[in-house]
């Protein structure tokens, strides 16, 4: 069976959480392949909003089994906190999640590192959400890491000493204050709980469970715009966000790629520095905010909101070969009046098509306005009642990039979920 991906198309935090827990009926195992604990995922049942870091978003139903895949980062502090704030006991979860032992560790040092780096760049600084994913994949490619399977051996708290004695020895060139046993404590606790787990060789058991016919969901963090590669570099995470990362997060092949889902918000937001051209800072970007409560769900920082980039929604279609659009938060655009949508950009005075390379480049964003709608759509479950000018909106942005977009989502809740 033909292995699907669902992965965000802008600069993350588009909804992949939700979507992924609504989709998780329909699948056996959902596997993240890439990122760490820079991601909030967010989903919603029963009244209850829960945000996920690390684990799987298919993760509260008992019956799929979830994997972190080798092209994750992993922080044993902070999977030590999200295994006992989750709610179903220990003993459940040990059933329901598999760990890679490829997996990299974050150390506690990579924190301090990401911290001092940041520290240092002053008003260049990238925005990192401050979880160690710069220094740990930095770490990974120069192939000085931890990796999970490391955890069982004897002379681990060794191996972990000098890796950590290596990084002290680059903070020593920063004026960067710190507190390690702080972190050092919850951090070998996170190490002991991770023992209990099943740590496996995942990309046999991929293999051997999409051979089974089982039906598989790679799910993705952050967004394309994110991508260490295709994203506004260096204002990008640290690992590949895009398709082809679910091949090497995971460990499958390209042969056995199903469907792309691409997921988008009905409008944009970005946290973090960088390039965003159809970002409002004015009172409609604060309306966006305020209505679609955009404020990181890892730190808590408020996002920079703008209208639908038509341009990077293609670049990020290409990228990653998209088959079906899901568009996310329409319900937050009911009451706006009329809604612009960027469909191509000046650069420099000039039409350009193609995402500039240089992040510096004056990018104005040419509009199309479309007529709004009032309604309160969260309570609607048919596509065919919705109203017409939200139809018109979809019908717009299908006929832009050439893909059907198959979801619109209505609320956060797992119900709040329209398929066509
Ligand atoms: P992720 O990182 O892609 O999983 O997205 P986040 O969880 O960081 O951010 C998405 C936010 O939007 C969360 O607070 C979700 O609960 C919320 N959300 C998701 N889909 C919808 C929707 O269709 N409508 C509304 N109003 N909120 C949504
Ligand atoms: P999810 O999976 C939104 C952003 C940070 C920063 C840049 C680098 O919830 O969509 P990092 O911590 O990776 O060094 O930060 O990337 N960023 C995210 N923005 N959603 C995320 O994840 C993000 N993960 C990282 O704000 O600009
Ligand atoms: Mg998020």
């Amino acid at each position: 069976m033909k292995i699907d991906i669902l992965l965000g198309l802008q600069w993350g935090d588009e909804g992949k959480g939700k979507v992924v827990d609504a989709l998780s009926p329909n699948y056996d195992v959902i596997a993240r392949f890439q990122g760490g604990p820079n991601a909030g995922h967010s989903l919603e049942f029963n009244n209850i909003k829960h945000v996920l870091h690390l684990i799987p978003s298919g993760i509260f139903h008992s019956d799929k089994l979830n994997i972190i895949g080798n092209g994750v980062v992993l922080d044993p502090a902070v999977f030590k906190k999200e295994i006992e704030e989750l709610g179903p006991p220990v003993e459940e979860l040990l059933k329901r999640l598999v760990i890679s032992s490829r997996a990299n560790l974050i150390l506690p040092t990579h924190r301090i590192l990401d911290a001092a780096y940041e520290h240092q760049k002053g008003n260049l600084k990238i925005g990192s959400t401050l979880k160690g994913i710069g220094p740990a994949y930095t770490d990974k490619a120069s192939r000085n890491g931890l990796r999970v399977a490391d955890i069982i051996r004897n002379n681990f708290r060794e191996l972990y000493y000098e890796h950590t004695a290596n990084h002290l020895l680059i903070l020593k060139n920063y004026n960067f204050t710190f507190d390690l046993k702080e972190y050092e404590k919850g951090w070998f606790e996170g190490i002991e709980l991770m023992r209990k787990f099943r740590v496996e060789n995942t990309e046999y058991l991929l293999h051997n469970l999409s051979t089974d016919g089982k039906k598989i969901l790679a799910e993705g963090a952050q967004g394309t715009m994110l991508d260490v590669d295709f994203g506004s570099y260096p204002y990008v995470t640290s690992s590949n966000t895009i398709s082809a990362g679910a091949c090497t997060g995971l460990g499958i092949s390209p042969k056995n790629i199903g469907e792309v889902f691409g997921i988008f918000k009905a409008y944009c937001t970005r946290v973090g520095s960088g390039p965003f051209p159809t970002e409002l800072k004015d009172e409609t970007g604060e309306l966006l905010r305020k209505k679609g409560c955009e404020y990181g769900a890892t730190t808590g920082r408020p996002r920079r909101c703008g209208w639908l980039d038509i341009p990077a929604l293609k670049y990020a279609i290409m990228i990653n070969g998209t088959t079906k659009l899901f568009m996310m938060k329409s319900d937050i655009l009911s009451g706006f009046g009329s809604i612009k949508v960027c469909t191509s950009y000046k650069v420099d005075g000039r039409d350009q098509n193609e995402i500039p390379f240089d992040n510096n480049a004056e990018i104005d964003p040419v509009y199309a306005e479309l007529p709004g709608w009032d309604e309160d759509i969260t309570g609607i479950r048919d596509y065919d009642i919705l109203p017409e000018n939200l139809k018109k909106y979809v019908e717009f942005i299908e006929i832009q990039t050439g893909i059907p977009v198959s979801i619109v989502s209505v609320g956060p809740d797992r119900k709040a979920t329209i398929f066509r």
